[in-house]
């Protein structure tokens, strides 16, 4: 079971497990995953395919939805006002990290922040490009009738052009990942699978602040539903 220190600003004398990434989260990033990759082969193999395309792709745009409102009331790690910081604090971030005294934070650290403001921004865009995208066949995004042909062929092209930004964003953050594995000997995945991570020293109690998983499951499922019934 995680471990919740009672005073949680009080050092533990030895590394105990906190708390760091709440279920929803979790789940958030794993369906993630699978979906996304489920975008790629889907476009990839194209022809009957693509219906599975279009419903994945609008998947990720209600799990994005969930994940923006999550960022503003969710648990402490995953709050925007939280983990985003200015680029003086990245910057030390990066200068500490291959000292013998790099900072450690229990979330996402100041430059891992914005990787992944840049991966949420980039995937937002991509299935948002994609609901007035056409392949010229047989499948189009459900708001492709909103748009003249013309506007429809620049979007397509830019949902094109973005899906090799998400996959260098992808390989940056499995490269990242394998860093802190390799160099810094530490395991980020096991906690985005467990949820706790072992901590020692201080905490911020802001960021131990977890909320309620039912509170997320009610969110996710407005977010699914409404942008579903807003496409049909
Ligand atoms: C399609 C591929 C992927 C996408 C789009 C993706 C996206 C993301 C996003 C958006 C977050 C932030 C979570 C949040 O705050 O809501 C995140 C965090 C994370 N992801 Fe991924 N991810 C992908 C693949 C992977 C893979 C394959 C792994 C494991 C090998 C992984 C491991 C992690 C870990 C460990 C974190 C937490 C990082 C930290 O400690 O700051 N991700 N990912
Ligand atoms: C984040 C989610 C998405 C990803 C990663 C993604 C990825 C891709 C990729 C890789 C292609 C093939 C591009 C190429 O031909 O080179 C594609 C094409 C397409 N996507 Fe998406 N897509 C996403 C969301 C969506 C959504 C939400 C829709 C519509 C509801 C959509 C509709 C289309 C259409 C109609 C095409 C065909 C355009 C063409 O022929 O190039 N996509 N998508």
């Amino acid at each position: 079971m995680p471990y919740f220190p009672k005073d949680p600003t009080a050092p533990p004398v030895e590394k105990a497990p906190v708390n760091v990434w709440d279920l929803p989260t979790r789940l958030f990033h794993w369906i993630l995953v699978l979906l996304v990759v489920t975008s790629f082969v889907t476009a990839n193999i194209g022809g009957n395919a693509m219906q599975y395309h279009v419903w994945s792709g609008e998947t990720i745009l209600a799990l994005l939805l969930f994940r923006l409102i999550w960022g503003f009331i969710g648990s402490g790690t995953v709050r925007f006002t939280l983990f985003v910081r200015g680029p003086a604090a990245a910057w030390r971030y990066a200068r500490s990290l291959l000292g013998p005294d790099a900072e450690r934070h229990l979330g996402h650290n100041p430059l891992g922040g914005w990787s992944i403001v840049a991966m949420l921004l980039a995937l937002g865009f991509q299935a948002v490009s994609g609901l007035f995208a056409t392949d010229d066949i047989a499948t189009q995004g459900p708001l492709y009738p909103l748009v003249s042909d013309a506007t429809a062929a620049r979007v397509t092209d830019l949902h094109q052009f973005n899906a090799g930004v998400i996959i260098t964003l992808v390989c940056l953050h499995i490269v990242a990942i394998l860093f802190y594995l390799l160099v810094k000997k530490e395991n980020l995945v096991k906690p985005m699978i467990t949820g706790h991570k072992l901590w020692q020293g201080p905490l911020d109690p802001k960021m131990t602040d977890v909320q309620p998983s039912w509170l997320a499951l009610i969110m996710a499922a407005v977010c699914i539903a409404g942008i579903f019934y807003w496409l049909r």
